[in-house]
């Protein structure tokens, strides 16, 4: 299966920055890069990077209400991202989770939202250093995982699942490749029992990633991709990124 380079911009861009990270993509990528790759942008800018047209880049989304419509202000329905091409969200990212209080529960709610109108959620999950160094990783993940297994039943080969260790997250520190690679067996196998079609599965790995490190974590047997914050806000760390994943 290729594997999987998704940008996350989180709360930074602007029209002209976006177009200038947009155009230095697609001039480094070409038409047809051996990965796919994709750019979780703002909602504000979906419409600007659908319009750039990028071929070889597929945009998504930071989040997505769990509602389809209605008296939910400040909210964008999964439908409103499909209207502008997004093929991707994030849901259940560590900093939804700390800042805005989301639950497991509503991490599902949020996958089955965008499973419904054919977006594919990438369902992030991770400890943080204190439920690390308290030796509860496994118990962790296994619980942020069962909650969307349990809510979205068979569709679970549909998403893509996203291990960014909550204290390697715009910190500098990496998982090393093989103790992401202990987490990511731990996730394959909890989907290998709940999936019928568990090798379509994607489980990208977030944290620091970068162009010096991405090889080696890539390299591991059940890391198929990365979710990068930061690197992914410069044109050649992005590119570098994608060139250790082909
Ligand atoms: P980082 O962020 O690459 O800046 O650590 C990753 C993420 O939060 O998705």
């Amino acid at each position: 299966m290729n594997k999987l380079i998704a940008g996350n911009w989180k709360m930074n861009g602007s029209l002209a920055a976006n177009q200038a990270l947009l155009a230095a993509l697609a001039q480094g990528l070409g038409v047809k890069p051996a990965c796919d790759v994709a750019v979780c942008v703002p909602a504000p800018y979906l419409a600007q990077v659908q319009s750039l047209k990028v071929a070889a880049v597929d945009l998504g989304s930071q989040d997505v209400s769990a509602q389809t419509s209605g008296a939910y202000t400040g909210e964008v329905s999964a439908a409103m991202l499909k209207d502008f091409g997004a093929r991707y969200a994030i849901v259940g990212h560590s900093e939804r989770r700390q800042y805005h209080g989301e639950t497991d529960a509503l991490v599902a709610d949020k996958a089955r939202a965008a499973l419904a109108v054919g977006i594919t959620p990438i369902v992030c999950v991770g400890e943080t250093l204190a439920e690390r160094e308290a030796g509860r990783t496994e118990e962790v993940v296994k619980r942020q995982l069962a909650a969307v297994i349990h809510t979205n039943g068979h569709c679970i080969s549909e998403i893509v699942v996203a291990y960014e260790p909550v204290w390697a997250i715009g910190t500098g520190k990496t998982a090393s490749p093989q103790e992401a690679q202990a987490v990511h067996a731990v996730l394959r196998a909890q989907l290998k029992a709940a999936s019928d079609h568990p090798a379509r599965v994607k489980i990208l790995y977030g944290g620091s990633m970068n162009a010096a490190n991405a090889a080696s974590l890539l390299s591991q047997a059940d890391i198929d991709g990365g979710l990068i914050g930061g690197a992914s806000l410069k044109a050649a760390d992005f590119l570098s990124i994608i060139a250790a994943a082909q």
